[in-house]
């Protein structure tokens, strides 16, 4: 039932590749460069008029929310909100005629989520949801959505879950942005044909994992970790932090590199490993001098930068390449070398991976 892996979790990183394959297939249509979400089709006239999108959702899939944020508003020119599914249903959110609430949740059955579809709708709210479970709670309970078709996702920490989760929201995205001219059909065209690719590229990152098994031997006894990220890998930033705590009970904080030198900054010594996603982006030149700060106090910065960044090989102690691609396609890729470094660390402290304590799959109590 593993596939020959000795976790559930291992296997499912690993089967990322096709996870999101199966999540774009039949959507995306490689040579008329098209994309079609049947599941929202209906609503494509309201999205395209939605004043603001407000997302929903726990956890790991609060932070797919996050990336969503920045692809809609980047791609699609909609203004987003991301909210805690349990802080959003207890307060009186307001919600406009125009707005439109976006749940995500792989099990579909999260309490909280689930309270915060009725509420939104109980406000007249069009909502929408992203599931991954098949005529679940959030599934049935939503006006329209569309499925992440990443299979069943057994290991409590999600992983494929979330790609697929982002992998939606992409072609969401694309294709608002694409409706109402905001990107051209050439640069449609030009994302299409990379996210299509995209799969090939988390196979290599995959090939890597023994390099990045070895790199974590070094790591398993510390007791707190920092992951820093800009843009929309800001959210991998807090998702990489996440998995590390949930599975190997180490302390982990994840935050935007600026914010650094707001407080954080104070915890750097040389015990400290510093997990910075530094591809070459927007943002890469203030990521660099973010390195720098922290490697001037001693921190062990660990990046993750693209092929022949010897800029950053020279100053930080441990890098790992990741595919060039896309700038905001880039957490699909980013997310995975932190995933398998919460695993390896987890498994080398001997900790019960698919099952951590306190935790459930899928938490249904309020
Ligand atoms: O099933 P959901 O996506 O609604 O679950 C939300 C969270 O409970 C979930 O993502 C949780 O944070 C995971 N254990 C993270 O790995």
């Amino acid at each position: 039932e593993k596939g020959g892996f000795p976790h559930f979790m291992l296997k499912e990183i690993f089967e990322q590749v096709y996870s999101i394959r199966d999540t774009i297939r039949g959507r995306v249509n490689l040579e008329a460069s098209e994309i079609f979400l049947g599941g929202i089709s209906e609503m494509l006239p309201k999205l395209l008029q939605a004043d603001r999108i407000i997302i929903v959702g726990c956890g790991t899939s609060w932070h797919a929310g996050l990336v969503g944020e920045y692809l809609l508003e980047e791609l699609a020119g909609i203004p987003v909100e991301v909210e805690y599914a349990s802080e959003f249903r207890y307060r009186n959110p307001i919600i406009r005629e125009k707005d439109i609430v976006l749940a995500i949740s792989q099990s579909g059955e999260t309490a909280d989520t689930l309270a915060a579809v009725r509420l939104a709708k109980e406000k007249g709210a069009t909502v929408l949801g992203i599931c991954n479970v098949v005529g679940s709670g959030i599934a049935r309970e939503t006006d329209a959505g569309v499925y992440t078709h990443a299979g069943p996702e057994i290991g409590v920490a999600s992983t494929k879950a979330f790609t697929a989760q982002i992998a939606v929201l992409t072609m969401l995205a694309l294709s608002i942005g694409h409706k109402k001219g905001l990107l051209s059909d050439e640069k449609y065209r030009n994302y299409i044909q990379e996210l299509y690719h995209l799969p090939n590229k988390i196979n290599e990152i995959l090939k890597k994992d023994e390099e990045i098994q070895q790199l974590t031997l070094l790591l398993k006894d510390c007791p707190n970790a920092i992951y820093l990220g800009r843009g929309c890998q800001y959210p991998v930033a807090l998702e990489g932090a996440l998995k590390l705590k949930e599975i190997s009970y180490i302390h982990a904080e994840g935050y935007p590199a600026a914010e650094m030198k707001h407080g954080p900054i104070a915890l750097i010594d040389e015990k400290m490993p510093v997990f910075v996603i530094a591809t070459r982006d927007t943002y890469y030149e203030k990521i660099v001098s973010n390195i720098k700060e922290v490697e001037s106090r001693k921190g062990n910065v660990i990046a993750l930068i693209n092929p022949g960044d010897e800029i950053v090989k020279d100053i930080a102690q441990q890098t790992i390449e990741i595919p060039d691609t896309l700038e905001s396609l880039s957490p699909l890729l980013t997310v995975i070398p932190l995933q398998l470094i919460s695993y390896h660390i987890a498994v080398l402290r001997g900790c019960n991976v698919d099952m951590p304590r306190n935790l459930a799959k899928s938490v249904t109590v309020e």
